[in-house]
């Protein structure tokens, strides 16, 4: 691992983390996930259908609200439909990873069933359109796209969550021909990792988690100190370990730049929401 003032990064990071730093434990799933980072360059290697089965069986046996199974994902074989999609995402390694999926918010196979099942029903318009189960499955998906990730960690191979591919969401719905009540929520590319780096900075666990009621720094000396060291570290990753990336700031200014230049590059998506049949008002 490259190092920082020749320390050992990982050292560095946690004791810039003191309040979240873990102890070494030697357990695969809680390294999986303490050691998880995104990879965005991938070799030209497949991933074969044996392990392709058991990411999607990992991100099937993620939890789901009510057991109603409100996710589905597309995984996107076709190279012209990855290429428009890394199109949408302004980003060219979406359509060079091995795999490629879009998660769904999924109301419409439910609704279908619903409809066989009782045909003095409207399931488009009664429940499963509301707001609620809108967001509910929403959850589904990032939780089934997390287990997907992590499983693809868990067996040496790297992946990168992507919003981006929903910058034009009617776009994305287009090419993918969604129907009513089917939204989409997420990318994850996946496949031979090409790159290796370094895990990024966390925040100090106590300004982050608390105990039970809800703590802002301005409240809290040792929160503000441990978040002035958190912008220290961060300021240092990308100097010494990411110099290679934009930004090269502190993590307060980083989020103030984003503030004051609010262009987002995403599309408004209240319309596309409505226009899936959801009406999140309900
Ligand atoms: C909801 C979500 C959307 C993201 N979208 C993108 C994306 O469009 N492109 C990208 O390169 N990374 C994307 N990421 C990855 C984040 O940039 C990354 O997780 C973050 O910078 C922390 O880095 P790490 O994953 O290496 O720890 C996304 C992550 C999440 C959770």
């Amino acid at each position: 691992m490259k190092g920082i003032d020749g320390q050992n990064v990982k050292m560095t990071l946690a004791n810039s983390q003191k309040t979240s730093a873990t102890n070494p434990v030697d357990n695969p799933t809680i390294r999986t996930l303490l050691e998880r980072r995104s990879i965005r360059g991938f070799t030209e290697e497949p991933v074969d259908d044996q392990t392709v089965a058991l990411l999607e069986q990992a991100a099937q046996h993620a939890a789901t609200s009510r057991y109603f199974h409100e996710w589905s994902a597309i995984r996107v074989t076709d190279h012209d439909e990855a290429l428009a999609i890394a199109d949408m995402a302004h980003q060219r390694y979406v359509a060079e990873a091995p795999l490629l999926y879009i998660f769904l918010a999924d109301q419409r196979r439910n609704a279908d069933l619903v409809r066989r099942f009782a045909d003095d029903l409207d399931p488009d318009t009664t429940l499963l359109n509301s707001g609620y189960v809108f967001l509910q499955s929403q959850n589904d998906a990032v939780l089934a796209l997390h287990a997907m990730e992590t499983a693809a960690n868990a067996l040496g191979l790297g992946g990168v969550i992507l919003g981006s591919v929903i910058n034009d969401t009617n776009r994305l719905i287009d090419l993918l021909k969604l129907p009513k009540l089917v939204y989409p929520v997420l990318g994850l590319a996946i496949g031979h990792p090409a790159q290796d780096p370094d895990p990024k900075p966390r925040m100090p666990r106590q300004a982050q988690i608390f105990t039970n009621t809800y703590q802002r720094a301005d409240d809290d000396a040792d929160m503000k100190d441990a978040l002035a060291d958190f912008d220290q570290t961060v300021t240092r990753y990308y100097r010494d370990i990411r110099h290679m990336d934009d930004p090269h700031r502190s993590f307060s200014a980083i989020m103030a730049d984003k503030v004051r230049n609010p262009a987002s590059g995403h599309e408004p998506m209240l319309d596309s929401i409505r226009r899936q049949g959801f009406d999140p008002a309900c």
